[in-house]
């Protein structure tokens, strides 16, 4: 079995179709975080939402994606750039799971800001993961790129 686990939460689908890349290209198993109450697609409401959970560093529960990660040695976790860090159903997947000893690989789309602080912040909720570099959209890239990018961190 491939021991690779694609984990993503997108509101707008960008994640997504880079998660979607991403595991078509590494043969991975793709696996979406759901949170019981989504966020809005109006923009100003989704900040306000975004904004007072990330302050609070509130965790929602998930309807999916929580699932045992006992079978994957390397996990893929992307997420969009929400105010310079990750979204708030994915620090729910982090805090709930055990890393030591696993390899973390970060993704995230954003609107300019890069990755912002989420590999940091990824790295602080999972000291006893190994990190390798991760890519970032604004918003997609070309299926070439991931080629190349997991050429360069030796995955492929
Ligand atoms: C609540 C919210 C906060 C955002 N904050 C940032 C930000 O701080 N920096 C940035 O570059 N883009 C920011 N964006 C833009 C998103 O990161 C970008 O549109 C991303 O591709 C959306 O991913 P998705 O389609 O998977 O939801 C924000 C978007 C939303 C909805």
């Amino acid at each position: 079995m491939n021991n690779t686990l694609i984990v993503y939460f997108s509101l707008f689908q960008n994640t997504a179709n880079l998660a979607l890349e991403i595991a078509i290209q590494t043969g991975g198993t793709l696996r979406e975080l759901i949170p019981d109450k989504n966020y809005s697609f109006d923009y100003n409401t989704a900040a306000k939402e975004a904004r007072s959970e990330i302050s609070r560093g509130f965790c929602p529960k998930l309807i999916s994606g929580n699932e045992s990660i006992e079978d994957y040695q390397t996990i893929f976790i992307g997420s969009p750039n929400w105010f310079k860090t990750f979204a708030p159903p994915v620090m729910s997947f982090l805090r709930q799971h055990d890393f030591a000893g696993k390899t973390i690989i970060p993704f995230c789309t954003h609107g300019g800001g890069g990755f912002g602080q989420i590999e940091n912040d990824m790295a602080k909720e999972c000291p006893k993961a190994v990190f390798l570099p991760g890519i970032e959209a604004n918003p997609s890239v070309e299926p070439e790129e991931v080629t190349n990018w997991l050429e360069t961190i030796g995955y492929k």
